[in-house]
């Protein structure tokens, strides 16, 4: 895919402008947008010749949240023309027996990547599987050679979170060059990647991490021309917390009782959106913001496996 491509861009405001408009970042139609450019991509590549792409994932017990989000990875792998492969096991699976599947998976020369679905059991030690994974194959960009690598600017399989908000940041031409941002949360998965991304020669932000321990969180996120929240805490960034212009990206989906939904439940990002969105340029909602666009960044990737772009 090309990235440079300026007819992806949408025509939108940089961060200058005084009062928001609270302007919507809809992820959900940038992520469809993508996936079509993917499925074009997949079906020259079939008709010449080459291998359609091959997702597989691995799936441990019942929990809602990861059933649904692999649930929609099989759907986008559809979506984009791709092959995939669910493997399914109950949440009383060894360490052992777990870590042989990631190595077959490894061997099998017809998967191009896949990815195992956390969180897992407790008695399965989580690292110790992200590491068992062929790092050419770890489309999820969690193995520490990816992670290492992307921290140095060097090509590699990018955390499909983080990799998803700087793709809506560049569709929508939000400036970054010397801009400030605040990334809330200092996860391995989405803070603490972002902020390498972020920081990253030709993204250029001048960025801060703040955390559960940080004593001038809200002094920073005053300051902030861009705010990336992934803190995991319903509602957590108020109106009073942002300054005008501001853009924000909401990461939050916690799941919250709401007894008018059918489901029983609702997402809340941790965004106070309905304070924040009359202050911010530009603000993505929850859900239809981040969510899409990670799951077609796992798909970007499995596209980049496939074609061996990263790794021979
Ligand atoms: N659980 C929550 N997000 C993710 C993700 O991006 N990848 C995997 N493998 N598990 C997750």
């Amino acid at each position: 895919m090309n990235t440079n491509n300026d007819s992806s861009r949408q025509p939108l405001p940089s961060l200058t402008g005084g009062a928001g408009s609270g302007s919507l970042i809809d992820g959900k139609a940038t992520a469809a947008a993508i996936k079509a450019e993917i499925a074009e991509e997949v079906k020259k590549i079939v008709e010449m010749g080459g291998k359609r792409p091959h997702l597989a994932a691995i799936l441990v017990g019942h929990d809602g949240g990861s059933e649904t989000y692999v649930k929609n990875k099989v759907l986008a792998c559809e979506a984009c023309g791709f092959q995939s492969t669910l493997l399914r096991f109950e949440d009383d699976i060894t360490e052992a027996e777990l870590l042989a599947t990631v190595d077959r998976l490894n061997r099998d020369a017809d998967i191009d990547g896949f990815i195992v679905q956390l969180p897992l059991p407790k008695h399965i030690d989580e690292q110790k599987v992200i590491e068992a994974i062929d790092y050419r194959k770890d489309v999820d960009g969690f193995h520490p050679i990816n992670v290492g690598r992307v921290a140095i600017g060097l090509p590699a399989f990018i955390s499909a979170t983080p990799k998803g908000i700087l793709e809506l940041l560049r569709r929508y031409n939000v400036e970054t060059k010397g801009k400030k941002c605040v990334i809330l949360g200092r996860s391995n998965i989405v803070g603490k990647p972002m902020s390498q991304l972020m920081m990253q020669k030709g993204v250029d932000a001048t960025v801060t991490v703040c955390h559960s321990r940080s004593t001038t969180l809200r002094e920073e996120c005053l300051q902030a021309d861009i705010i990336i929240a992934a803190i995991g805490q319903p509602a957590f960034l108020k109106g009073d917390m942002v300054k005008p212009g501001v853009v924000v990206i909401d990461v939050g989906t916690t799941r919250v009782p709401d007894a008018t939904r059918k489901t029983g439940y609702r997402l809340q990002g941790d965004v106070d959106f309905d304070a924040v969105a009359p202050k911010a340029s530009l603000i993505t909602p929850v859900p239809g913001g981040v969510g899409p666009m990670t799951i077609c960044m796992l798909m970007q990737n499995t596209l980049s496996a496939g074609k061996h772009e990263y790794y021979a």
